[in-house]
């Protein structure tokens, strides 16, 4: 499954399902090694009204071998009605079953449990039948669930389609819903014969001989594989084809037919990015069996994509791009999207990792060859670079708090399966696997990836099972892959180095990095250090580690490092998972090696290293918010994109922190000054959108500048607005975002933003519409941000219920005061809010994403207020507001020292001096302080 890295809608609930008895957490799963699952034969049958009564009905049929002798079989449903179970041998004698008409799930778990009249042998085969009804899903966007849009004609128009990983092919027929269950799947469907229906292998219509208005599709057998990545689409979808993956393997691109000429994109790259993962995997696609490769755009879509094994499914501005009317962003987002999907087909559809405790055996090898495979197709978009600004360093933070998981983590229940996948599977797993691949080198690292493959393929593994198939190193390892590994495995967190100067030599020690200040335990890692010094010549361009830090000895020292040279910096290119803290001296090196020409070579994205881990640094309080902003004013003369978007994340994360108006003009006036140089080499009306980089950055800048209100931004933004309505001229597709919300932000009259919004509901295109639903969150209009907030809770107003988050999430953060106005309306509007959103797990992220901007304790008290005196709250609601106020309380605390701090600074008086934020925590606040003055 590919996140959603737009509005950031990974998934968090960690907390059990509120049912009055909790069934201990093994009782979630089957019992181990009970069967071998063999076959399954399902023929769904959809009515010519299913779209109205939302039923199907269904008959699978599973065969399997009993492995321990017992009375009892379990199996996984949800939400299904059977009319009769049939228990018989291979050759049809039938077993009785004590249950016999009053078969009943239990609705915790999803485990239906038969009991048999006479005990079930070892070793031996039997079929299981189940012939059921069920419900076609409106409300949840999992299982087997029915999505619409509205085609050029006016019409509604519906289709039924799938998203089954991790827990909801249940949904959709009685199955051992693990993904270490694979078995051969053989399915049938009967449909109106208007749609046409589409499978994860090749499929085959014939007219119903009973019926001639109905069609029955039935699919080639599966490779064998888990039931988490079958699909089915029934759909009106029309498809276009380009070059064939092998001879005799067709790829296509199907979606609306409206939508058709946005499939360009996604025609070309499918084969060549296949083909790239193939020379690396040295395994043909073809090896699965299936014989045809599709993919689909799905209206209506939980995740970003889904990588069901030969019918890849996605939201629509994941794969589909207009040339004219979709940005560079989309386009690489489509790209990389599709290659997270193709790179599943080797990591989670061939090789499975055996349980959620390990999401990230597949999903850190997607993210990491996300970026990896698109590098091939599209050599200049620098996409190795990119992947440290989005994914490590992001992950560095979420891996900075106590609360973090490890990689390899406890889940049993289906909300603790969901919390697996997380930015710790998927970024800190890829960011891992990269820190691997540099260390043991690029050719041992794809051998061992290989051996890895070949010898798993069809099956399912541990993290064990990798690190021992990584065995061959061009580089000297201090133990086994495997030694190495478990400790970056097993235990959340990782390590910041401190580097010490001793003379020439330089000494290395570790502890664990967390933002709330020095642990308390002395976990301790493997790990790999390169690094570079002022008169090395090959700056930064050798990442192999030179030494390595050994968690069972203190230090490392680097003898001579400093002999005769200026400074040292480590960690190459930032291929090491971990931070680096240096001392006084050593920063002090560093700063001035930063204002020299050329930043005296020190390499962009150990540039952007420095600010990353510097303003980290700053909020754990191990250096103050004022040095942080002093050592980054070598920026002022720097135009690369990598610091520049650290930094950019780091002003983000302040003026989050920031309700103090004075302190805000302050930190913008900074920031103004600081982005001259960069804002001038790429102007707003000088775009070079064959230059992925270049207009990365200028998206970037010119979103800042027009938030800190520099002239030249606004006016540019208001004079192309103007066009718009006046001739309907769309502008620059790379600036819209920022050029639709400037001019809703500085305008006076409403018709503006009727206009974008009658845009939103005219337009067929799914990444306009998107880029238009964020700029309309940008009004300073009150009334019309409540209406908006409204609309996005109300089936009939066009928003999907996919993209309901977005809106609050536009509205919180396109100014200031969207955040009071945005909470009001959700404690106003909670009930209806809950209703709308109930299956989606939405009301967590509603609640964080708001409370993480909470500057005032007026606001806290809001939130506890509401918790405490509220009449029958829903439990979901009180927990995800309970979080949402031990964070926002936190971050009060922190936020008191910081505005204290800034306001010295930025000298402007004291902050907040109207509602000092007290909380009592006089203990921390001291030794914070101290910590905080601790300048260099
Ligand atoms: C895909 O590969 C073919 C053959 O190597 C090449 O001609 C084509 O330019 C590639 N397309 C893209 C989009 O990279
Ligand atoms: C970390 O590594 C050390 C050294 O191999 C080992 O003693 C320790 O048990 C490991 N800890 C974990 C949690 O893996
Ligand atoms: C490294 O240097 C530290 C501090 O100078 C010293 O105490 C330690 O013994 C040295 N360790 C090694 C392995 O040389
Ligand atoms: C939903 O929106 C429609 C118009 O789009 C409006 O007529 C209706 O009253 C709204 N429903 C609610 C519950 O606000």
């Amino acid at each position: 499954m590919s996140a959603l890295k737009f509005i950031c809608l990974i998934f968090l609930v960690t907390q059990a399902r509120s049912s009055p008895i909790q069934p201990k957490n093994t009782e979630y799963r089957l019992p181990d090694g009970a069967v071998e699952v063999n076959t399954y034969d399902i023929e769904l049958t959809l009515k010519s009204d299913v779209f109205e009564t939302n039923q199907f009905s269904g008959v699978a049929e599973v065969l399997f071998k009993n492995m321990k002798e017992t009375n009892e079989i379990k199996i996984h449903a949800n939400k299904m009605t059977f009319s009769e179970i049939v228990l018989e041998t291979v050759d049809g004698t039938q077993i009785g079953l004590q249950n016999e008409g009053n078969f009943e799930i239990d609705s915790a778990t999803d485990i239906l449990t038969l009991t048999t009249d006479t005990s079930l042998a070892q070793g031996i085969e039997y079929r299981l039948r189940f012939t059921y009804e069920a419900e076609l899903r409106t409300n949840e966007m999992y299982g087997f669930y029915k999505s619409s849009y509205v085609a050029a004609d006016g019409t509604t128009r519906y289709l039924g389609t799938t998203q089954f990983q991790p827990t909801h092919a249940r949904k959709a027929f009685p199955c051992f819903d693990e993904p270490f269950y694979k078995a051969i799947f053989k399915i049938k469907i009967r449909h109106p014969n208007q749609y046409r229906a589409d499978g994860n292998t090749v499929g085959t219509s014939v007219v119903d001989p009973q019926d001639n208005t109905a069609l029955i599709t039935t699919f080639a057998p599966t490779p064998r594989m888990s039931s988490y990545i079958i699909a089915f689409v029934v759909s009106d979808f029309t498809c276009s084809g380009g070059a064939e993956i092998e001879p005799g393997i067709p790829h296509q691109v199907c979606s609306r037919d409206e939508a058709e000429s946005t499939r360009e994109v996604a025609v070309n790259v499918g084969p060549n990015l296949t083909w790239a993962l193939e020379e690396f995997t040295n395994i043909k696609y073809s090896e699965s069996t299936i014989t045809k490769l599709d993919q689909f755009a799905i209206p209506d879509f939980s995740a970003g994509a889904m990588e069901n094994w030969g019918l890849i499914t996605y939201r629509e501005t994941a794969l589909l791009w207009d040339p004219l009317e979709s940005s560079n962003r989309y386009k690489q987002r489509v790209e990389t999207v599709i290659s997270h999907e193709l790179a599943h087909f080797w990591f989670g559809d061939l090789v499975t990792t055996k349980w959620w405790s390990d999401t990230f055996l597949n999903e850190g090898f997607a993210t990491y060859f996300e970026y990896l495979a698109t590098a091939e197709v599209e050599p200049t978009w620098g996409m190795e670079k990119q992947f440290v600004i989005e994914q490590l360093q992001p992950v560095l933070v979420s891996d900075s708090s106590v609360n973090s998981q490890a990689l390899s983590a406890e889940a049993s229940t289906p909300d603790q399966v969901s919390g697996r996948f997380s930015s710790i599977s998927y970024n800190k797993g890829g960011s891992v696997i990269r820190m691997v691949a540099h260390f043991l080198g690029a050719e041992g690292f794809r051998n061992g990836i290989r051996k890895y493959l070949e010898d798993n393929k069809f099956g399912s593994t541990t993290p064990a099972d990798l690190w021992r198939a990584l065995t061959e190193s061009t580089t000297v390892l201090p133990t086994s892959v495997s030694v190495i590994m478990d400790n970056w495995t097993y235990k959340a967190g990782y390590p910041v180095l401190q580097v010490k100067r001793n003379g020439d030599d330089v000494v290395v020690t570790q502890e664990r990095f967390l933002i709330s200040g020095t642990p308390e335990d002395t976990e301790k890692w493997y790990v790999p250090i390169s690094y570079t010094t002022s008169t090395d010549s090959d700056k930064f361009l050798d990442t192999s580690p030179k030494v390595w830090l050994n968690p069972l000895t203190t230090n490392v020292n680097i003898t001579d490092a400093l002999k005769e040279r200026d400074w040292i910096i480590l960690n190459n290119q930032q291929t090491g998972f971990y931070r680096i803290d240096y001392d006084d001296n050593l920063w002090e090196k560093i700063k001035i090696a930063l204002t020299q020409t050329g930043f005296d070579g020190i390499h962009e994205l150990n540039r952007a290293q420095i600010v990353d881990d510097y303003y980290n640094f700053a909020r754990a309080g191990l250096h103050s918010y004022s040095s942080f902003l002093e050592l980054i004013k070598f920026l002022k003369a720097d135009s690369s994109y990598y610091p520049w978007y650290s930094a950019f994340t780091a002003f983000s994360s302040m003026l989050q922190r920031t309700g103090d108006e004075k302190i805000r003009a302050g930190l913008h006036e900074y920031i103004r000054e600081l982005m001259v140089v960069l804002y001038n080499t790429v102007p707003f009306n000088k775009p070079n959108d064959d230059d992925q980089i270049y207009t990365h950055k200028r998206v970037l800048a010119v979103t800042w500048a027009c938030n800190l209100e520099v002239k030249d931004c606004i006016d540019n933004s208001l004079a192309a607005f103007g066009t718009y309505r006046n001739t309907a001229t769309r502008p620059d597709k790379n600036l819209r975002s920022v050029i639709y919300c400037n001019a809703l932000r500085h305008s006076n009259d409403p018709g503006d933003w009727e206009y974008l919004w009658e845009q939103f509901g005219t337009s067929q295109i799914a990444t306009e519409q998107v880029t238009i639903l964020s700029a309309l969150g940008c009004t300073k209009d009150d009334e019309i941000r409540k209406k908006y907030l409204s609309l996005s809770i109300n089936s009939t107003s066009g928003i999907r219920q996919q993209d309901a988050l977005s809106v609050f999430s536009a509205v919180y953060s396109g100014n200031p005061d969207g955040v009071d106005l945005a909470f009001d309306f959700l404690l106003e509007n909670y009930e209806d809010i809950y209703e709308y959103y109930a299956s989606m797990n939405s009301f967590r992220n509603l609640f964080s994403g708001l409370a993480n901007r909470f500057t005032k304790k007026q606001q806290t008290d809001k939130l506890s207020d509401f918790i405490e005196n509220t009449p029958n709250l829903p439990e979901s609601v009180e927990t995800a507001a309970r979080g949402a106020l031990s964070t926002a309380l936190n971050n009060l605390e922190i936020i008191e020292q910081f505005e204290k701090e800034l306001s010295q600074y930025f000298n402007v008086g004291s902050a907040s001096s109207a509602e000092p934020a007290r909380l009592g925590f006089a203990t921390t606040v001291t030794t914070l302080m101290v910590l905080l003055y601790k300048a260099f």
